[in-house]
């Protein structure tokens, strides 16, 4: 089904200094995972499991960006994206997570920044997109204090080889997913199942995160961020039940990752309780101020009191929750939905960004969406392109009301491994044939490269 298409020139205009981007990640697109000494990543280890990824597949090869990286920054160039969102794969840089440094894998981070600088695109990496080394994991990982203070030594590596050259630094992506997904339901590397045991490893995440920010200012580093992970939940209806469990749910998602970084502090005491460490010295490292703070945003999750209309173990958007939770998905209907199921609404950009800034008013830095997409088969994207334009015109409503937006990177270049889901799933404006890896730009990309040749001309 393809939509009807919606001219470029329709959107509102963005400011003129406006970072228009694309993001990806090392473990989705690079491949060549035992190549040049990199070490394994606990997505190596993960997906050579059976029956962890639903189509059998693993990010061997993934979209070769490794070797194809010129190619793909001669799309962004022709796109005319602003700045290209990548991230370093920490076991490439220190193939163990600690000890030897691999110069080969820095190098090519190098030669990336060189080759995106010269096609005059700001490159913004991303340290720690979820591929944490497999040697690290087997010494307790994220679960332990150790992991962040090696991060930290990983992030003044990267700062600096990079540093002289990069601009923009984001530290993490989505801490509450690999909490969640990663440690607390296993479906997800490393495939714990540890369910609220899980929240050392979103302490320790958020630990590293002010850790790598202090490497990064001794490097000089003006532009730090945070990818983290939000979206509005919506609470079933307003029962006590369903917005106690929705309130938790919020909690989870959006408070326990937003308000270390932002307000140092978590948003519960009961919860900050069960955290090792000394958590209140912790959360000083953890609140440095930042300079940019990054919003991931696919979906709203509407969320109710387990248990009710048989709404216990439902499929949340390809991700099993077990009944034993206190919260429970439940159906949002009468919207779109992408092909991976996730229902399409525009408006919850809005109506979270208002959110995030009556939350935390001026202790919110300036906002950049570090990702929204979406996943459609086909090479006539139409509904790519609804999504987008529709997402756009949110994004520039709250802009509208007063929120302080810098910029949006579409997720993703090109279709690659999306995680537990493999191949199946198709988030680019690139097409991938994943036998001979020939890259196809789709009918989104002619339209996102309309849409920024519009906004640079007026
Ligand atoms: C986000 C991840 C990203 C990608 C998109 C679809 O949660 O950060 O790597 O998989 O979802």
């Amino acid at each position: 089904m393809t939509t009807a298409p919606v001219s470029p020139l329709s959107l509102p205009r963005f400011p003129r200094d406006f970072l228009w981007g694309v993001s990806t990640s090392a473990a989705q697109t690079e491949g060549a995972v035992a190549e040049d000494g990199r070490g394994r990543s606990v997505w190596d280890v993960f997906a050579a499991e059976a029956g962890r990824i639903k189509d059998g597949s693993d990010a061997r090869v993934a979209t070769d960006h490794y070797h194809r990286y010129r190619e793909d920054v001669g799309l962004l160039k022709e796109l005319g994206a602003g700045a290209y969102r990548f991230s370093v794969a920490w076991p490439r840089v220190v193939p163990d997570g600690d000890g030897p440094v691999n110069a080969a894998g820095l190098d090519f981070y190098d030669r990336l920044v060189d080759a995106l600088l010269a096609a005059g695109i700001a490159p913004v990496p991303t340290l720690f997109h979820w591929d944490t080394p497999q040697a690290l994991e087997e010494r307790g990982g994220w679960l332990v204090r150790e992991t962040a203070e090696r991060f930290a030594a990983y992030a003044d590596v990267v700062a600096e080889r990079l540093g002289d050259r990069v601009e923009h630094w984001i530290t993490l992506n989505e801490p509450a997913e690999v909490t969640l997904l990663g440690y607390g339901l296993g479906q997800h590397a490393p495939g714990r199942q540890l369910l609220f045991e899980a929240l050392p490893a979103a302490h320790h995440q958020l630990l590293g995160h002010g850790l790598a920010v202090q490497a990064l200012r001794a490097h000089g580093a003006t532009n730090i961020g945070i990818a983290n992970s939000h979206g509005p939940t919506w609470r079933a209806s307003a029962s006590e039940a369903d917005t106690e469990a929705a309130d938790l749910y919020d909690l989870l998602l959006n408070r326990l990752f937003a308000e270390p970084v932002l307000l140092g502090r978590y948003p519960d005491e009961e919860l900050a309780a069960l955290l090792p460490g000394p958590v209140a010295e912790d959360l000083k490292v953890i609140s440095q101020p930042l300079d940019r703070y990054g919003i991931n945003y696919y979906q709203p999750t509407r969320v109710g009191a387990p248990g009710a209309d048989g709404a216990g173990a439902a499929d949340f958007g390809g991700i099993r929750l077990p009944p034993e939770l206190p919260f429970a998905p439940r159906e949002i209907e009468g919207y779109p939905r992408t092909d991976f199921g996730w229902p399409v609404v525009p408006q919850a950009l809005t109506e979270l960004l208002v959110t995030f800034r009556e939350r935390y008013g001026d202790r919110l830095p300036p906002v950049v969406i570090t990702e929204n997409g979406c996943s459609y088969e086909g090479i006539e994207d139409g509904e790519r392109i609804a999504f987008l334009d529709g997402h756009l015109r949110a994004l520039h409503a709250a802009m509208e009301s007063g929120v302080d937006v810098r910029g949006y990177f579409v997720w993703s270049l090109t279709d690659n491994f999306e995680w537990a889901e493999g191949y199946a799933r198709r988030f680019g404006l690139v097409h991938v044939d994943y036998a001979t890896l020939a890259r196809t730009p789709k009918a989104s990309y002619h339209w996102l490269r309309d849409v920024l040749r519009e906004q640079a001309r007026r």
